[in-house]
């Protein structure tokens, strides 16, 4: 068994010390059983697992100070507001030690790192992207603006690094917000190109250095094929894929079916949804900048064959529930990281569809976090 240096501190993953077929064996139950807490009758389909290593496409880690050396790396598991300096993540990366250990390199002794009491200091963030299937890297520096990066010695230092993979897009971000949270509220493109580029099966998606992107790119891959095997499109079908995101699993169904209709609340997220259909050359889909509430409220949805759910953590409020079980379309696949929300939401589906099956999806190995699928056909 494998066990990263930084088990015993770091507030990431809770569940490296038990065997992975155990931490699925949990998981599994744990689906079981509120199956029967919700008294859904309702098959079960066995869990899906990829990587249980190296398998997040993103990661943001916090600058700090200890013993008044700069650090950065992540939230300790006790003392949550606490960082320890991180040396290797292995459910994200190789390249994350080389990265840190040239960031902080470049940086110590120069900029002093932000302080949340004070809102004083420079260093905030640092955000990695790598896509899994092409190999490429991007790096946000994220800062306040109090103080005036060396772009080119940081620049130079960065691109210079021998990696296993291309650091195709080096950004400086600027943010004076007291928020913990990584804003973009300033963009600096200091090197390469704007975005990275992740193939999911043969689709290209361009992720660009605030896109929302699913952060399990193997399981991402697998859970797609899978609700497009389970569709079986027959070229006819309109599909709607709500909370479409950067239009993902709406892509790739849209291979497949008559027309696509995506909505998605960010402006920026639907952009960069029509670039993705570009990319592809898909053209049977139509992405809709709109709140789901709203867009249900005012459009008639009945004609519409299969609708995709892909919500936030929240799920679904009661009026939007309502308005899908009004004009209740034949068959739903929901998708979603909160199995508490998403049995809910199926137990207020029950009353006008069948819920076929459960499919669990292991996105997240050594967390308690898990992915589930539902496939819910209507009652004639
Ligand atoms: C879990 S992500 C799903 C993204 C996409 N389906 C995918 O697989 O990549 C949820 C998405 O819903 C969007 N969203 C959140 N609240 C929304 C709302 N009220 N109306 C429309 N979109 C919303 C978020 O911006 C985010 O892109």
């Amino acid at each position: 068994m494998r066990f990263c240096q930084h088990f015993s501190i770091c507030g990431g993953c809770q569940y490296q010390d038990i065997p992975y077929f155990e931490q699925l064996k949990m998981k599994e139950s744990q689906i079981k059983d509120m199956i029967d807490f919700f008294e859904l009758s309702v098959e079960l389909k066995p869990i899906n697992s990829y990587r249980e290593w190296f398998y997040r496409n993103k990661m943001e880690f916090t600058f700090g100070k200890e013993d008044s050396n700069l650090i950065c790396g992540l939230h300790r598991k006790k003392e949550k507001r606490e960082l320890f300096n991180l040396r290797e993540c292995l459910i994200f990366s190789p390249c994350a030690e080389p990265i840190l250990n040239k960031v902080r390199e470049v940086l110590k002794n120069r900029y002093l790192p932000y302080e949340k009491f004070s809102h004083r200091g420079f260093l905030r963030h640092l955000v990695i992207r790598e896509t899994k299937f092409t190999d490429e890297i991007m790096i946000a520096l994220v800062t306040t603006t109090q103080d005036k990066l060396d772009q080119e010695a940081f620049v130079k230092e960065l691109v210079a690094l021998k990696l296993e993979k291309k650091i195709s897009s080096l950004f400086w971000i600027l943010n004076d917000r007291v928020s913990d949270a990584v804003i973009f509220e300033e963009k600096r493109l200091l090197w390469g190109q704007p975005f990275i580029t992740e193939k999911i099966a043969n689709l290209n998606f361009r992720i660009f250095v605030d896109s929302f992107f699913q952060t399990n790119s193997y399981g991402i891959t697998h859970l797609y094929k899978k609700i497009e095997e389970y569709a079986q499109l027959t070229g006819e079908e309109r599909v709607l894929d709500l909370y479409c995101g950067v239009g993902s699993i709406g892509l790739f169904l849209a291979r497949r079916a008559k027309f696509v209709w995506g909505v998605e609340i960010k402006k920026e997220i639907v952009e960069n949804a029509i670039v993705n259909a570009q990319l592809n050359g898909i053209e049977n889909i139509s992405f809709i900048c709109s709140d789901v509430k709203r867009f249900l409220a005012q459009k008639d949805i009945s004609n519409i064959d299969i609708v995709v759910i892909n919500p936030p953590r929240c799920g679904l409020s009661k009026k939007i529930k309502k308005y899908l079980l009004k004009m209740p379309s034949p068959r739903i696949f929901y998708s979603s990281c909160n199995p508490y929300t998403l049995f809910t939401d199926l137990k207020d589906f029950s009353s006008l569809y069948r819920i076929v099956f459960i499919e669990p999806f292991d996105f997240f190995p050594h967390t308690p976090h898990l992915e589930c699928l539902a496939f819910l056909e209507r009652k004639n």
